[in-house]
């Protein structure tokens, strides 16, 4: 469950934008996903997207659905 999942701030997810630590998480619709073994965010970078943020809105540019993040683990809740 979503809700039982630990809370992080905007600051810790911003430390897991590829290049700070070794992990790469991305939050959406308040939901945050490790995303680290994906090779399409290799150093926290998607076409011109960085890890590490809130991409909610981002979204909508997106040639794809939220589908994409289905095989992802929801690793906390951004607060
Ligand atoms: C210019 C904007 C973007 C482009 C061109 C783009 C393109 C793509 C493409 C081509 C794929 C793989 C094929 C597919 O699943 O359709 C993909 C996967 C993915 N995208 Fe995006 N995307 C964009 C924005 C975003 C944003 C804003 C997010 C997050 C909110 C996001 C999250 C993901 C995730 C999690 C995957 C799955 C990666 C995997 O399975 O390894 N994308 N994207």
């Amino acid at each position: 469950m979503v809700d039982q999942l630990p809370v992080y701030t905007r600051s810790q997810l911003a430390l897991r934008n590829g290049q700070d630590k070794p992990a790469i998480w991305i939050a959406y619709l308040g939901v945050i996903y490790d995303v680290t073994e994906s090779r399409l965010w290799s150093n926290g970078k998607h076409y011109e997207h960085w890890a590490g943020q809130d991409l909610t809105e981002e979204l909508m540019d997106a040639p794809h659905s939220e589908a994409v993040f289905q095989r992802f683990k929801a690793v906390g809740r951004l607060v």
